[in-house]
């Protein structure tokens, strides 16, 4: 699919199966919850390079634990072939920051809302989508972005995460192929262990600082910070 590197695919599922199945597991034990997972940019929902695609996975999680599924694509024909994979009870057409507001979330309790855009698509529009979505109750936002498209247009820098999205904790997972594809969940809760396989990390930690300092500055900003932090302190004056 157009701006997303071939070489990233299999990481992205690998990773998004096991964040939001983990996910699905701290839900479900909360029996007062009424969750739901909504896939927000869910492309053709065809399986590619023989992993499946983020509707089958996400689809499939929802199922296991009975949780209510929804995939939306804006684009006509990609719609079409994603009726043929979730169904069309499940299925939305349109821009999702309009599809988002059909499908009553406030009536919600726990879940995931899942934005996984093109390259190309990472601007200002995406950003005001997600806050929107980080505002809701109804459940938890992950994003999956790369760090080459944050560092163009200044989104989910470091300060946005802590001051910005209404999540109060933050895990990312460390960044993979040409454009450095991350993932960053943005939650609720801070009882979600680490996934050491992938490098899913609280972002607080030393090793998500790291991923985000890389998500915040290009290669050189980080050789120049590092110089500095290597300059020997000034002597103190007398
Ligand atoms: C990278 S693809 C999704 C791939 C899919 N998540 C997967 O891993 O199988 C991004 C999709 O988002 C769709 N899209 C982009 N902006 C959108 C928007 N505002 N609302 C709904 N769909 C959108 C694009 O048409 C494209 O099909």
């Amino acid at each position: 699919m157009k701006g997303h590197s071939k070489e990233a695919t299999p990481g992205k599922q690998e990773s998004l199966r096991k964040i939001a199945g983990k996910l699905g597991g701290i839900i479900s034990n909360q029996k007062w919850m009424r969750p739901i997972f909504v896939d927000a940019m869910a492309g053709d929902g065809v399986a590619s390079q023989g992993f499946m695609s983020s509707p089958q996975i996400l689809q499939g999680i929802a199922n296991r634990f009975g949780f209510d599924f929804r995939a939306i694509e804006k684009d006509e024909e990609r719609f079409k072939s994603l009726v043929d994979v979730v169904g069309e009870d499940s299925a939305l057409h349109g821009m999702c920051q309009d599809s988002l507001k059909l499908i009553d979330l406030e009536s919600y309790r726990g879940g995931l809302i899942y934005f996984d855009p093109n390259g190309s698509e990472i601007n200002a529009e995406l950003d005001a989508m997600v806050d929107q979505a980080s505002r809701l109750d109804c459940g938890d936002i992950l994003i999956n972005v790369t760090a080459t498209g944050l560092k163009r247009t200044n989104l989910y820098r470091t300060a946005q995460l802590r001051h910005g999205f209404n999540k109060r904790f933050w895990y990312v997972r460390r960044p993979i192929g040409k454009w450095q594809w991350v993932m960053m969940l943005g939650t609720s809760t801070d009882k979600i262990d680490p996934i050491p396989a992938i490098g899913f990390v609280q972002a607080w930690t030393d090793e998500g600082k790291d991923i985000l300092a890389k998500c915040d500055h290009t290669n050189r900003e980080l050789q120049e910070l590092q110089s500095i932090s290597e300059t020997p302190d000034f002597p103190a004056f007398c």
